[in-house]
């Protein structure tokens, strides 16, 4: 009995411990990934299948958590993930905000996602860069830069240091957007299963969403890429939404989950609308 009591202490310690920063968590990077994956043209999907390891088995969802798990000990891509803005200001720019800590420029999420579209276009041809790790950090950067509070405010490190309570439970705001509201609305809306959110989600892009599908689609200028559009989306909806209404030590409960539901089902909606269509730009 005290065993176990010991190894529980250990085990919620850890969870305590261990800094809670990555994206969406594993089922909305999923969500964007499968969506994504289901609007490939032949030759992009054809150049997926050829580039994904052999453990994905053809399915990019198994792998567009990859990033977060090597984020740990590839520690030069941490800063890849997010692009947080001055506090308060409600807008991104590229030259004042995609930087790291030391203040390199192009090194934030919308930087890694011009990257690593530039290296997959060379798919076919020689190259030095692992096309494999491409395709797994573009996947998942794409899903990053839709996730609202990854481009939130320096001070507060994207509402990480903003705690809550998610119903009853101590949470931090940022890990609500990542995990906590796709997996409440797992829970109560859809038998608790990743592909009928999904797939709710996919028909909500045929039906409700199909006027402006094309309008997400579309970079404006002749290029393969376009994140700074979806950073500044970005903010605006973690300004709108994520922030208003959830300052430090707020109660967060339906009212919250229920108003903000929509803007999370629309972000997972762009960003595999938009990985789509910049695969098939990028593959032909
Ligand atoms: C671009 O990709 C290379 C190879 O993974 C990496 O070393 C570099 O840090 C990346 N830079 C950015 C801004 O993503
Ligand atoms: C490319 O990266 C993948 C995933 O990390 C790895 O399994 C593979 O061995 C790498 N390929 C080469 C040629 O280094
Ligand atoms: C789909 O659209 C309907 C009608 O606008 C809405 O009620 C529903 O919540 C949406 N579902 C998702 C998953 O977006």
């Amino acid at each position: 009995m005290e065993y176990y009591k010991i190894q529980l202490v250990v085990i919620v310690s850890l969870m305590i411990v261990l800094p809670n920063t990555q994206g969406w968590g594993e089922d909305g990077h999923a969500i964007i990934c499968r969506i994504a994956q289901s609007r490939l043209s032949d030759s992009a999907a054809n150049a997926v299948k050829n580039l994904l390891p052999e453990y994905a088995q053809n399915d990019l969802g198994n792998v567009c958590s990859w990033a977060d798990r090597v984020r740990f000990y590839l520690h030069w891509s941490a800063p890849l993930h997010f692009a947080d803005t001055p506090d308060n200001l409600c807008n991104y720019q590229y030259d004042r905000d995609c930087k790291d800590q030391d203040g390199v420029k192009g090194r934030c999420v919308v930087g890694a996602i011009k990257n690593y579209t530039d290296q997959l276009l060379d798919y076919g041809k020689n190259t030095q860069n692992n096309l494999t790790q491409a395709l797994m950090f573009l996947s998942h950067f794409m899903g990053d830069v839709h996730q609202p509070l990854h481009v939130g405010f320096t001070s507060d490190r994207g509402a990480n240091s903003i705690n809550v309570h998610w119903y009853t439970r101590k949470q931090n705001l940022h890990h609500v957007w990542d995990v906590n509201i796709i997996e409440t609305a797992e829970e109560r809306f859809y038998d608790s299963n990743i592909d009928e959110f999904t797939n709710a989600i996919q028909e909500n892009i045929t039906k409700t969403w199909s006027d402006q599908v094309l309008g997400w689609e579309t970079c404006d200028s002749k290029e393969t890429a376009c994140p700074d559009i979806y950073a500044s989306e970005g903010v605006q909806a973690a300004c709108q939404w994520a922030y208003k209404g959830a300052p430090e030590g707020s109660v967060l409960e339906d009212d919250y989950f229920l108003s903000r539901l929509p803007v999370v089902s629309l972000r997972l909606a762009q960003g595999g609308v938009r990985l789509a269509a910049t695969l098939n730009r990028i593959f032909g």
